[in-house]
């Protein structure tokens, strides 16, 4: 089953074109504008009446959940964000009837999204799940979702599915945006986003050379800095959270507008910076967080759209529209983090300490 592939990892990491037209397919309508989701179970004028939208998951998919909300929030103007399941089911929270409850899961079996989700239920609220694994626990539970359609993840850590889970809310986004105000225009302008996709996955997958030089480069860290900012910051989590796994380096994800608020302190050539700068209205932002670092001799690996002059290295990805790149811009460093637990021999499909899908509390 895993052909030419030494793990389960790197084959995974390398379905992810694939992957991503299963998710897309069928469902764009070209003629409207928008996409069709079968089993959403929100009727336009129920769509129309959301009033907030929050997104529960853990881990990865509390990752893909915050890029989620960023989507919700820009294309359809639904003010949105995500909160770790875990945290959320803990705290007595206020349940909104206005809101739209999103619950993200790759098994649908973790359980304190699930536990989330009754919680949710038992209030009155509407429940809806991005899940990958049909028929799971979370998918009965919820009153209706989109499945993300990644095929089955066999590695412990979650890739080709956080990639579709994202894309998976971008055709939400897309979906209620086009219900509400975003326009043809802009509709159509996601939509031929969404369909080069799978062309600059598989363009991404050609540097893997490169960036398994880099991970060699980078393996002998004791500790990492992951940046980025609004768009970024999930990208930045979602990698720093992908190499503590593998390959145990610890690794920080920080947004870059806080630097100077505290982890400027930890920079020195011993701790290197991974910036994720796309190309977009906050470009000179970022610019100018990677001087500030550069001006402390740390050393940064940059994932941009073009050459970063600051940076020592840069991963260059091909460019999407501003909504949807930051689907593309952690696939490198799923490769950096694989490269790098295998240069240091690390146990990649099994992580020591971690299961696939954490059924307790
Ligand atoms: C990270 C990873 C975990 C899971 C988390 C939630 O690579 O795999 O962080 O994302 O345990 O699992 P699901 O998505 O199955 O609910």
């Amino acid at each position: 089953e895993l052909g030419d592939h030494d793990t389960y990892m790197h084959k995974e990491i390398g379905e992810q074109a694939d992957a991503v037209d299963r998710v897309l397919a069928g469902r764009i309508d070209d003629r409207f504008a928008t996409v069709h989701l079968g089993g959403l179970n929100l009727d336009p004028r129920e769509a129309r009446a959301v009033r907030r939208v929050k997104i529960l998951g853990c881990g990865t998919s509390y990752h893909a959940g915050l890029i989620g909300a960023q989507m919700i929030e820009e294309l359809a103007r639904i003010p949105a964000d995500a909160e770790p399941a875990s945290e959320f089911r803990y705290r007595n929270p206020v349940v909104d009837p206005d809101t739209l409850y999103i619950a993200v899961s790759q098994s649908g079996e973790t359980y304190d999204a699930l536990a989330a989700v009754q919680e949710l239920k038992r209030k009155g609220a509407r429940v809806l799940g991005v899940i990958n694994v049909v028929g799971s626990a979370i998918a009965r539970e919820a009153d209706g979702g989109v499945y993300v359609h990644a095929g089955p993840e066999v590695c412990v850590v979650s890739t080709k599915c956080f990639t579709n889970t994202v894309v998976a809310f971008g055709l939400l986004a897309l979906h209620l945006g086009r219900i509400r105000d975003l326009s043809v225009k802009d509709g159509k302008r996601i939509i031929e986003g969404l369909r080069k996709l799978p062309g600059q996955i598989a363009e991404i997958m050609e540097s893997e050379p490169e960036i398994k030089k880099l991970a060699q480069e980078y393996a002998d860290a004791q500790s990492m800095l992951f940046i980025g900012r609004v768009r970024g910051y999930p990208v930045a989590l979602e990698a720093s959270l992908k190499l503590k796994e593998v390959s145990y380096i610890h690794a920080e994800a920080y947004p870059a507008s806080e630097l100077k608020h505290g982890p400027l302190a930890l920079i020195e050539p011993a701790m290197p910076t991974v910036a994720i700068v796309p190309d977009d209205d906050l470009l000179e932002k970022n610019r100018a967080a990677l001087e500030e670092i550069k001006a402390r001799s740390g050393r940064i690996l940059a994932v941009a759209h073009q050459e970063q002059e600051k940076a020592d290295r840069t991963i260059i990805v091909p460019k999407n529209e501003d909504e949807l790149d930051p689907i593309l811009m952690g696939i490198p460093l799923q490769l950096l983090a694989y490269h790098t637990a295998l240069a240091l021999g690390r146990d990649i499909d099994k992580p020591r300490n971690l299961a696939k899908s954490v059924t307790v509390e």
